[in-house]
C-alpha cells in the first residue's frame, strides 16, 4: 500500500493538507490518460471482458457493414416490445402531473416501498402461501436487487448456479469478491459451484452430486433454457436447502409464463420461508423493463446462523444503498395489480407465448432439438457438436437473424441458442419463414447438421 492511500481520513485533519497537493501532483501516466493512485478493484479485474450483450451488437453492426440492406431481425436481449396498456401508462402520467400541484406533490417514499403497492404484490402473488406485506421488498428491478443481496451477504459465503443462467448471478458474485480466478480451461470461476443443467437430466440440477454451498442462486422459469421447475423438483430443492443449512435466492422474474401447474413461487413450497429469498420483477410481467420496478420477499422466519433475522440485514441494506423506487414507477405497478390493469397484462403476456409457439414450432419443422418457450418467454435450441457462437454466426449470416449464444449464459449452454420470443408478430412469422425457407430448399442451414 503506498503511503498517500494507506492514509486515512481521520488521521489525516489539517497536516495532510500539503500531502494532498502532493498527490495531485503525483498522478502516473499510463499511455495517453492520467492516471491516479488509485488501484483497480481486484474483483472487478477477474471479470471477463467479453460481455455477452455489447459483443452481440458490435456482430450486428459488422454483419450491417457486409450487408447494408440487410433487414435484420432481433430475437436477442429479450428485451419487451409492446406497448404498456394504457390504463397502466395513464396512472403514471397522472402521477407525474399531479407532482406539478401542491396537493400531489411527493418527496421521498419508504425505503421499502409503498405500503399500498407492498400490500397488492402480497395479495396478487403470495395470498396462498400467507406472505405478509411487510416482508415484500419493492425495487428498482430485480437485477438491482441482485447486487444488494450480495451486499448483504458479503464475500466470505459460498454460491451455486444453475448452469447455464442469468449471467447476473456470477458477475455480481465476481464483484462482491466470492469468486476465484476465471478459468479458461472450463469457462468457470473458481469457488462458485456450476449446477449444470440439460435434457439429460430434465435441466434440474442433481442435486446427489451438487455440494453444499451457503447460497443457491435458482432461476424458474429459467432464462435461458426457459424451463419451469415442477413442484417435485422444488420439493427437493427445498429438502436439500433445509438439509445443508443453505439459502435459495429463487429469481421469478418470469413465472407470469407459466403455463401449466409449475410452481410460481418458491414459497408454495412448504418449508421454503425458513431458507428462501424470493427477487421478481415486473420487466417482463409488465413490460417495465425501462420503468424499472420489482420486489424481493424476504420472510420473517429465514435466520441467518446465529439466529439473526436475515429480514433486519436486508431491510438495512435497503435503507443504506437504496432510498425506494421512483414513485411514478410504483403508481404503474399499483396500476398493474388491478383488476383491469392485471387482465390487459395477462393479454400482452398471451401475445410473447404465441410468438414462443411459432418459434418452437418453426425449430422443431427443422428437426432440431427444442426447449422452452411454454412456460417462459425463451426458446433454447440444441445443437449437439456445434460451438454456439458459430451457430448464432451462421444463423446471422444466413437469414439477419440475430438470437443469443448459449456460452453467454455459462458453460453449459455451449451447444445452445438462446432465442427471445419478445418481437412483433409480424417479425417473429417473418424470422420463421426465413428459417422455414431456407431448409425447404435443400441448404442445409445448419453447417453442424451435416
Ligand atoms: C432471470 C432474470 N432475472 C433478473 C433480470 C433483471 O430484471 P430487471 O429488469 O427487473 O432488473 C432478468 C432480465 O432479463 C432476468 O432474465
Amino acid at each position: 500500500m503506498n503511503k498517500l492511500s494507506a492514509c486515512s481520513s481521520m488521521a489525516c485533519g489539517i497536516s495532510l493538507q500539503p500531502k494532498m497537493v502532493l498527490a495531485s501532483l503525483r498522478v502516473r501516466k499510463q499511455g495517453n490518460g492520467r492516471c491516479t493512485n488509485v488501484p483497480r478493484n481486484v474483483n472487478l479485474e477477474k471479470l471477463q471482458n467479453n460481455y455477452l450483450f455489447p459483443e452481440i451488437s458490435k456482430r450486428e453492426l459488422q454483419h450491417l457493414e457486409k450487408y447494408p440492406n440487410a433487414k435484420v431481425i432481433s430475437l436477442g436481449i429479450g428485451d419487451t416490445t409492446e406497448p404498456i396498456p394504457e390504463q397502466i401508462s395513464l396512472s403514471m402520467a397522472n402521477y407525474a402531473r399531479a407532482l406539478s400541484t401542491a396537493d400531489g406533490y411527493r418527496g421521498y417514499g419508504a425505503e421499502q416501498g409503498n405500503q399500498a403497492l407492498r400490500k397488492a404484490i402480497a395479495e396478487t402473488f403470495y395470498k396462498d402461501v400467507a406472505i405478509k406485506d411487510t416482508e415484500v421488498f419493492v425495487s428498482d428491478g430485480s437485477q438491482c436487487d441482485i447486487s444488494r443481496l450480495q451486499l448483504l451477504l458479503g464475500s466470505k459465503v459460498t454460491i451455486a448456479v444453475q448452469d447455464p443462467s442469468f449471467p447476473g448471478y456470477i458477475d455480481s458474485s465476481v464483484i462482491i469478491g466470492q469468486a476465484g480466478d476465471f478459468q479458461d480451461k472450463t469457462g468457470k470461476y473458481q469457488n462458485i459451484e456450476y449446477m449444470q443443467l440439460g435434457p439429460q437430466n430434465n435441466f434440474f440440477p442433481d442435486l446427489t452430486v451438487t455440494p453444499r454451498t451457503d447460497i443457491i442462486f435458482f432461476c424458474s422459469p429459467n432464462n435461458p433454457t426457459g424451463h419451469a421447475a415442477t413442484r417435485k423438483q422444488l420439493q427437493q430443492l427445498v429438502e436439500f436447502a433445509r438439509d445443508n443449512g443453505s439459502i435459495i435466492i429463487f429469481d421469478s422474474a418470469y413465472a407470469a409464463y407459466i403455463s401449466d401447474d409449475s410452481p410460481k413461487s418458491i414459497f408454495e413450497i412448504p418449508g421454503a420461508k425458513e431458507v428462501a429469498i424470493e427477487i421478481s420483477s415486473f420487466s417482463k410481467f409488465a413490460g417495465f423493463t425501462g420503468v424499472r420496478l420489482g420486489w424481493t420477499v424476504v420472510p420473517e422466519e429465514l435466520l441467518f446462523s446465529g439466529g439473526f433475522p436475515v429480514i433486519h440485514d436486508f431491510n438495512r441494506i435497503v435503507c443504506t444503498c437504496f432510498n425506494g423506487a421512483s414513485n411514478i414507477a410504483q403508481a404503474g405497478g399499483l396500476a398493474c395489480l388491478s383488476p383491469e390493469g392485471f387482465q390487459a397484462i395477462c393479454a400482452v403476456i398471451d401475445y410473447y407465448k404465441e410468438n414462443a409457439k411459432i418459434l418452437v414450432d418453426t425449430f422443431a419443422s427443422l428437426g432440431l432439438e427444442v426447449y422452452g418457450g411454454v412456460n417462459a418467454p425463451y426458446v433454447w435450441v440444441h445443437f449437439p457438436g456445434s460451438k454456439s457462437w458459430n451457430i448464432f454466426a451462421e444463423i446471422l449470416e444466413k437469414t439477419h437473424i440475430i438470437t443469443v449464444p448459449g456460452s453467454g449464459f455459462g458453460p453449459g449452454g455451449g451447444e445452445y441458442i438462446r432465442i427471445s420470443a419478445f418481437g412483433k408478430r409480424k417479425h417473429i412469422i417473418e424470422a420463421s419463414w426465413r428459417l422455414e425457407k431456407l431448409f425447404s430448399k435443400g441448404k442445409p442451414l445448419f453447417n453442424c447438421l451435416k
